[in-house]
């Protein structure tokens, strides 16, 4: 395991630099999902799958970028799934972006997930592993990840992060979100999973939402690159993360891109979520 995190935090300075340096346009090629993906989303999976080929330990990877599972090592136990630039349609506007890894043992369900990684491309450059507990990192100088310290939800946070097309929005979903804006929260969307996820961790708690809506009735965000992946890292920050009724890691995708309404945040919030979503 730690030679895959090893290898994210190397993927993680050489994405830095294709960030801040390499062309911003679009590639004229398409995702799996049919994005059109820009030439850093095709960098950067190459980037990550250049150096996950040199860790034995991972039987397969599977890339948000890519309609396939690729096998790398027959030996390898682990399956890393990942979404090389998340929130990429954000670089032409210079707003932060980031990559997320799930690393599962045993197959593609929320349960197999053992550990998770995320990375924020800010103004500074921070990884967030979640294995035992939340621990934070930030980069220098010398393109060393420092620890700084293990992240823990409050039980009740002030911000709140309401994704998707509102007018889209069933009616009780509206109605609770009012309700939390009403209780004094205070909104926080970049439209970027990653800093929306990671602001929310870092100032103690609060809501982040990504509904199933009438437009997109099975929500938006993908389950094996982003949603298990942050599931895990909020309930090791001592958090909740659901799909509205169930804990988002007893889903089972029945194909790598399937996505799942989700709902991220501290415990009182989530007890909300509950109360609303049970009517
Ligand atoms: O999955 C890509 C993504 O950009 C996420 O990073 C983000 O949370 C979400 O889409 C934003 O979607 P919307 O603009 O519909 O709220």
């Amino acid at each position: 395991m730690t030679q895959i995190f090893e290898a994210i935090k190397k993927s993680a300075v050489r994405i830095k630099e294709a960030i801040e340096y390499d062309d911003t346009g679009y590639s004229d090629l398409q995702n799996a999902t049919g994005d059109t993906q820009l030439k850093l989303d095709i960098k950067c999976d190459l980037i990550i799958e250049e150096e996950f080929a040199k860790v034995a330990s991972i039987k397969e990877i599977v890339s948000e970028e890519k309609e396939e599972i690729t096998p790398l090592h027959v030996d390898g136990k682990y399956l890393v799934a990942y979404d090389p630039l998340d929130g990429s349609s954000l670089i032409d506007v210079n707003l932060s972006v980031g990559s997320i890894f799930g690393i599962y043992e045993g197959g593609q369900a929320g349960a197999n997930i053992l550990a998770s990684v995320y990375v924020v491309y800010g103004p500074r450059v921070e990884l967030v592993i979640a294995s035992d507990a939340l621990h934070f990192y930030r980069l220098n100088k010398k393109g060393e990840f420092i620890f700084q310290k293990d992240i823990h939800l409050a039980q009740k946070g002030k911000l709140n992060a309401p994704g998707s097309t509102q007018s889209c929005w069933e009616p009780k979903h509206k109605k609770m979100i009012d309700a939390i804006f009403n209780d004094g929260y205070r909104l926080r969307y970049s439209g970027g999973m990653v800093p929306d996820l990671h602001q929310i961790l870092l100032k103690g708690g609060g809501i982040f939402s990504y509904p199933a809506t009438s437009d997109l009735p099975k929500g938006k965000l993908r389950m094996l690159f982003e949603v298990f992946p942050f599931a895990f890292a909020y309930e090791k920050a001592g958090g909740k993360a659901i799909d509205g009724k169930n804990r988002l890691l007893d889903l089972s995708p029945t194909h790598i891109h399937d996505t799942t309404p989700c709902f991220f945040g501290s415990n009182a919030e989530i007890q909300r979520v509950l109360e609303t979503y049970a009517q």
